[in-house]
């Protein structure tokens, strides 16, 4: 007979049109393990019910454990008949146990299973993601310690701004992938919640414990409404959230990165082992892993709003739209596991250009903050100063000259309240060391924040 969790009332098979449309194992079978663990601990609650005896448990449990044996080595595999994950690991059970294979099923609907597997197979692997952010925080942080007294240009709107400490500009990186790990760990909280006893959408007239079976597979608790529980995918679309907004993060990392490693930058060079060659022009050295990071964050965002479209407008409970939530989750999170080594190993082993570096960060004329807020400190309302450091530039940029080259007649003829102290400020150390409110590039200011940063990344 067939292996279809759903014959009875049906005269004849599936069209195959329809098997094919229904079919989902090239997807779902990553939920395997998690099924299985899911089964091991709802057969122990059928027994707890009195509807397993003692042996027919320990044969159940002891088929499950060979079921998973056999899953991870490869030698168990959904067939083609099978729809999906659920389908084919209940035939492999009945294969090994026969009608006794059949009993694990009451009590328990592939509605409130998938909704299960989905929220452990997520919770498993973002403590694997959590960790590879961790790492590329590391990576940061180490950076921004190798280049800890570096200035260089702070930009806006990619024009020289003020002169920032480079590793001020590689921990603002650094902080937002911490508070993407924050993120994650939050969403955790809202995902430990376990679907399972929720059945098909109404609870179960059987005496289950979804309690216990929560406590087993690791959840905080289990739903408190069994509607909810097989039809909410806020926890995949806040995962694919979080995921997007770290994609974001490393497509804006690797922007940075493909600017600094181009020869009109040149604040950076690549190592051998993280970069690219050409096939056609021998001189060349490409930032792949960095292009990678930017490209691939559309298909991050894709992810999350197709999940979000799909989700929309669906009435409770169940419907089988939901079975398209796994594609966009899984994509996102293999993506990421793919991308983040290899972006941590080329932040790890990238090489920047002190003397390049500093000798950018005064260009551009980045300095003239310092003169308008210095005038500002001789009693100068600022909108003058503003006037007044900003007829510097044009007088400046019209001679040819950098702002600390016009001589005393040269500023004084600019306007008197320019005196020639006003070079004291003219110094690129000089500004730096004065932004040294909280935030700010101040070394003293940057030092602190990579050591909060440090204690940060070990608690992730
Ligand atoms: N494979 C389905 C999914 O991923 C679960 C099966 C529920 N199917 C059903 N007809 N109720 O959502």
């Amino acid at each position: 007979s067939s292996t279809r969790l759903w014959g009875g009332r049906f005269g004849g098979g599936p069209s195959p049109a329809m098997a094919a449309l229904s079919k989902s194992t090239d997807v779902d079978w990553r939920l395997a393990p998690y099924d299985l663990a899911g089964s091991r601990a709802h057969a122990r609650v059928l027994h707890r019910a009195g509807l397993l005896a003692d042996d027919e448990l320990e044969q159940m449990v002891r088929a499950l454990t060979e079921l998973s044996a056999e899953v991870a080595a490869g030698t168990f595999a959904p067939v083609e008949s099978d729809e999906d994950v659920h389908e084919a690991l209940e035939r492999g059970l009945t294969e090994k146990l026969g009608t006794l294979g059949g009993k694990l099923r009451a009590g328990r609907s592939r509605n409130d299973q998938v909704a299960t597997d989905l929220r452990l197979y997520l919770r498993h692997n973002v403590r694997a993601l959590v960790g590879e952010l961790a790492s590329l925080e590391y990576a940061l942080l180490g950076l921004a310690e190798r280049y800890l007294d570096v200035p260089a240009p702070g930009m806006t709107h990619l024009q020289h701004a003020q002169p920032v400490l480079v590793a001020h500009q590689l921990l603002a990186h650094a902080h937002a992938f911490a508070r993407d790990v924050d993120r994650l760990l939050d969403w955790d909280r809202r995902a430990a919640v376990s679907p399972l006893g929720s059945g098909a959408l109404a609870g179960s007239s059987l005496p289950l414990d979804p309690d216990a079976v929560a406590a087993e597979l690791g959840f905080d608790r289990a739903a408190e409404n069994s509607i909810d529980a097989v039809s909410d995918r806020d926890f995949a679309a806040e995962f694919c959230f979080c995921a997007a907004m770290v994609g974001v993060h490393l497509s804006r990392l690797g922007e940075e990165v493909v600017l600094w490693t181009s020869t009109e930058f040149a604040w950076a060079r690549l190592d051998d082992a993280w970069a690219t060659g050409s096939s056609i022009m021998p001189q060349k050295k490409n930032p792949d892993i960095a292009e990678l990071a930017r490209g691939k964050s559309g298909r991050f965002v894709g992810n999350l709003t197709g999940l979000l479209t799909m989700l929309k407008g669906l009435p409770l409970a169940y419907d089988r739209d939901l079975q398209e939530d796994k594609e966009p989750v899984f994509d996102s999170l293999e993506q990421l596991l793919l991308l983040l080594p290899a972006v941590t190993g080329m932040v790890a082993t990238l090489t920047l250009r002190p003397e390049v570096l500093e000798a950018a960060a005064p260009q551009g004329f980045a300095l003239a903050t310092d003169v308008a807020e210095w005038l500002v400190r001789n009693g100068v309302p600022f909108r003058s100063a503003h006037e007044i450091a900003g007829s510097m530039v044009a007088v400046c940029e019209e001679a040819g000259l950098e702002l600390d080259e016009l001589d005393d007649e040269q500023l004084a003829g600019i306007d008197e309240r320019l005196t020639p102290e006003v070079r004291s400020v003219l110094s690129v150390r000089g500004a730096l060391a004065a932004r040294s409110t909280r935030g700010g590039t101040a070394p003293e200011r940057v030092a602190g924040q990579l050591s909060a940063l440090r204690e940060v990344a070990a608690a992730h």
